[in-house]
């Protein structure tokens, strides 16, 4: 049985019509068109389906469409985009950070929260903050790289 779900998604009120149990990925990328969000593991595994939940990272392939009833969604789109793009888009592109790609929405996205709550990490918060994301492509080091020059950008200073 369906029913209609409302919630903001990248500042848009947004109604779905979907089973209380569909996971929140299916609506974002199936009802909605949004598939920045990526399907990986299905298990809390990969984060790669990362989006944030009024401010808080969540993983977008375990949660249920009930339980997101009423909250923000924060997707890679909502960001920015190729005329807009969001500082770590930006550092993103200028570290080259990435190979295929499937991962970094995600990342993107559990970034964002860092910098959110933390303007000025450390590598190792930075390190931490990634530790719930795969990537298969080994881009660790650039990725890091590109966050650290996000929140210099974010700060107002020059990255080093
Ligand atoms: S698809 Fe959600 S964590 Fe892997
Ligand atoms: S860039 Fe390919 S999985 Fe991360």
């Amino acid at each position: 049985m369906t029913q209609t779900f409302e919630m903001t998604v990248n500042g848009t009120v947004k109604q779905v019509e979907a089973a209380p149990s569909l996971p929140l990925i299916y609506a974002l990328r199936n009802e909605l068109g949004l598939t920045g969000t990526r399907y990986g593991c299905g298990l809390e595994q990969c984060g790669c389906c990362m989006v944030l939940i009024d401010d808080e990272p969540a993983y977008a392939c375990t949660r249920t469409m009930d339980s997101v009833a009423g909250r923000a969604v924060l997707t890679a789109e909502g960001l920015g985009g190729a005329a807009n793009p969001h500082p770590l888009q930006q550092a993103f592109l200028d570290e080259q950070a990435g190979q295929c790609g499937y991962c970094l929405s995600g990342i993107l996205i559990s970034a964002k929260a860092l910098l959110d709550r933390n303007p000025k990490p450390s590598r190792d918060q930075i390190v931490a903050a990634l530790d719930g994301h795969l990537c298969r492509c080994g881009a660790h080091t650039r990725i890091i790289r590109a966050i650290g020059r996000a929140a210099a950008l974010l700060r107002g200073e020059e990255p080093a």
